[in-house]
C-alpha cells in the first residue's frame, strides 16, 4: 500500500466551528476520517498531521521523502503568503497536491494567488470536504503512471 500524507495548515483545525458558511460544518477529524477511509478503498494508507506552526509544516515536510509516496497538502492562509513552505515543497522528490475546501478564487482578492500551487502538481480548490476526496485520486493518478 503507498503511503500519503495529509498535511493541513492554520486555523484548519477550527473546522466545524469555523465560518461554517465558507467552510461547512465538517470538523478536521472527520474530514480526515473520510479521507482515510476513501483512501484505503484505492489502495493507499493515509496518514494526516495538521499544525499552525509554520516551521512545523517545513519539518514534517522535509521528512516526508522516504516515508510517503504522495502528499495532500491545504497550506490554509500560508498558501498566500509562505515561500518558505513553497521552497521546502520544492526541495522534496515527492508529488504533491494542493487543496482548498473553499474556492480561493472566488474570494478576497489576496487568496487569489498562491504561492504553493507552482511547486505541486496541480490544485483542486472549492469542493468543500471532497477537496480532499478528489486531491487522493488524482495523486492515485500519479502515483500509478
Ligand atoms: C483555505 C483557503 C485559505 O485562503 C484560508 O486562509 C484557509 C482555508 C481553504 O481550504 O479554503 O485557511 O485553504
Amino acid at each position: 500500500m503507498a503511503k500519503i500524507l495529509i498535511i493541513n495548515g492554520p486555523n484548519l483545525n477550527m473546522l466545524g466551528k469555523r465560518e461554517q458558511s465558507v467552510y461547512g460544518d465538517m470538523t478536521l477529524n472527520e474530514i480526515n476520517n473520510e479521507a482515510v477511509r476513501y483512501g484505503s478503498s484505492i489502495g493507499f494508507e493515509v496518514d494526516t498531521f495538521q499544525s499552525n506552526s509554520e516551521g512545523k509544516i517545513i519539518d514534517t515536510v522535509h521528512a516526508i521523502e522516504d516515508k510517503y509516496e504522495g502528499v495532500i497538502i491545504n497550506p490554509g492562509a500560508f498558501t498566500h503568503t509562505s515561500y518558505a513552505i513553497r521552497d521546502a515543497i520544492a526541495s522534496i522528490d515527492v508529488p504533491f497536491v494542493e487543496v482548498h475546501l473553499s474556492n480561493i478564487h472566488s474570494r478576497e482578492e489576496f487568496r487569489h494567488s498562491s504561492v504553493t500551487a507552482s511547486v505541486c502538481t496541480g490544485q483542486i480548490s472549492g469542493f468543500g470536504p471532497n477537496s480532499y476526496i478528489l486531491g487522493l485520486k488524482a495523486l492515485k493518478g500519479i502515483i500509478s503512471t
